[in-house]
């Protein structure tokens, strides 16, 4: 018998871990100071609700449908066909993702051990900031503990199964994220000079509208939930037959879009409580610009500790799903025991990470891996890029054209003993067969021809 979720409640709670993440935290915040603040927020909530919701509506429904893994399920629905590569651009896609993803949360957890430790007390400029951060990142030790740590604890999580790991430990995690998040929210709007943090984070400045904002909205509201490498697929997999996945991917949507909007609550008006910070910092903001907002609050290094406690919790409850993807395949269509699909996943992530954990200055070739898009970039960077953006893009198209025109929607809106009809089913169909594919073109065009643009 395979596993499932022990109810929709419990799938709403994997899966809003898995889209609540680094994106929500790190990514969204850097995005909205890049992009011009609230007119980035409302292109942001415009296609979350419009493109995501119902492609996030599909995979799990495909999923759902097929109780298999990514591969599995393309040559369920479509045997002798092409479109199990798909399945295999996925897999690839999520290895790849989880590797430079878990270098990024192992950087924080190497913050958070630093605050526990009293290193981060004395950061009164962003050059000692700056110093901090450039010394870990100079650190092998410190790249290759936090990238391991991190997929061990990952690892370990997913070794208890379905509903004995998965489930057991995002029960866990997401309400004590989100009891950090409402602290941090409260501290933050209530510091002295809050409020022209607020009024650049929701009034919009119709004058800022250009391409790239509404581009990068867009790639944001994908990579925010999840979507385009199967993570939503393969949870979807373990949800059983008789659950209404509309409201539940409507409230996956509302739970990541929350948290993305509170971490803004708590970004924005922090950064805007201390004079001169810059706000556009991009990837440095939360490791140099918001250790000298602590430097300058009463108790500020209590406060940054939740931080990245929070941040952490957020890594991991998506690291999971990441992990669990490729270890679904292995078990669904190669008969590994979990344990040894588990080992073997985890273990080639590791060994894929270590170039990322070591192409911010240790390793040169790593550092300046390839010059494309207008610069040097490292290989981290380069891992975002092609899979980060561009897979994810692709991966989301391909799914669409898949439900629409291989499967004509068959087993995802039949066949499925649902108890309710599939609501607004002509919208959907119209979203997933028209709107969706056509918006994900545009971005995919835009990212080959003015790749410079996104962030
Ligand atoms: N949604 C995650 C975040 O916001 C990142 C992510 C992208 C992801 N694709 C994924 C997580 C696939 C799990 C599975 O941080």
């Amino acid at each position: 018998m395979r596993e499932s979720w022990s109810s929709k409640f419990s799938f709403i709670l994997v899966a809003a871990g898995s889209a609540i993440g680094l994106g929500n935290i790190w990514r969204f915040p850097i995005m909205v100071g890049q992009n011009g603040g609230a007119i980035f927020v409302l292109f942001y909530l415009i296609f979350v609700f419009f493109f995501a919701l119902p492609i996030l509506n599909a995979e799990i429904s495909l999923g759902r449908a097929g109780q298999i893994s990514v591969v599995g399920i393309f040559k369920k629905f479509a045997p002798k066909s092409f479109w199990k590569y798909l399945g295999f651009l996925y897999i690839i896609t999520s290895i790849f993702i989880l590797s430079y993803y878990s270098v990024v949360a192992g950087w924080i957890f190497n913050y958070f051990l630093y605050g526990i430790s009293g290193n981060l007390k004395n950061l009164s400029s962003i050059e000692k900031a700056a110093e901090v951060f450039q010394n870990m990142s100079l650190s092998p030790f410190s790249q290759i503990f936090g990238l391991f740590l991190i997929i061990f604890l990952t690892a370990l999580t997913v070794l208890g199964g379905i509903k004995g790991g998965i489930e057991k430990v995002c029960k866990i995690l997401m309400p004590v994220l989100f009891i950090l998040l409402l602290i941090l929210v409260l501290r933050a709007i209530t510091l002295e000079g809050a409020l022209r943090g607020l009024k650049f984070y929701l009034l919009p400045d119709i004058s800022k509208i250009n391409p790239k904002v509404l581009i990068s909205g867009m790639g944001q509201a994908f990579f925010s939930l999840s979507l385009g490498v199967g993570a939503m697929l393969t949870y979807g997999s373990y949800l059983s037959r008789d659950e209404n996945i509309f409201k539940a991917s409507l409230w996956i949507v509302i739970a990541d879009t929350l948290v993305a909007f509170l971490a803004g609550l708590i970004i924005f008006p922090s950064l805007f409580s201390v004079e001169g910070l810059n706000i556009k910092a991009g990837p440095s903001l939360i490791f140099v610009t918001l250790p000298i907002v602590f430097y300058h609050l009463p108790l500020g290094f209590f406060f940054e500790i939740l931080f990245f406690l929070l941040i952490i919790i957020a890594a991991i409850t998506s690291t999971i799903s990441l992990l669990e993807i490729p270890v679904t395949y292995l078990i669904d269509e190669k008969n590994f025991s979990r344990k040894k699909a588990v080992f073997f996943t985890s273990l080639l992530t590791f060994f894929l990470g270590i170039p990322s954990a070591l192409s911010l200055g240790i390793s040169k070739a790593f550092t300046s891996f390839l010059n494309i898009f207008g610069g040097e970039k490292g290989f981290l960077e380069v891992l975002d890029i092609f899979f980060g953006h561009f897979s994810l893009s692709i991966g989301s198209l391909l799914l669409c054209l898949f439900v629409a025109y291989k499967l004509k929607f068959l087993p995802v809106l039949e066949n499925l003993n649902q108890p309710q009809k599939f609501p607004f089913e002509k919208l959907f169909k119209i979203f997933i067969s028209l709107i969706c594919p056509l918006g994900i073109f545009i971005l995919i065009l835009f990212f080959l021809f003015y790749p410079k643009e996104i962030g």
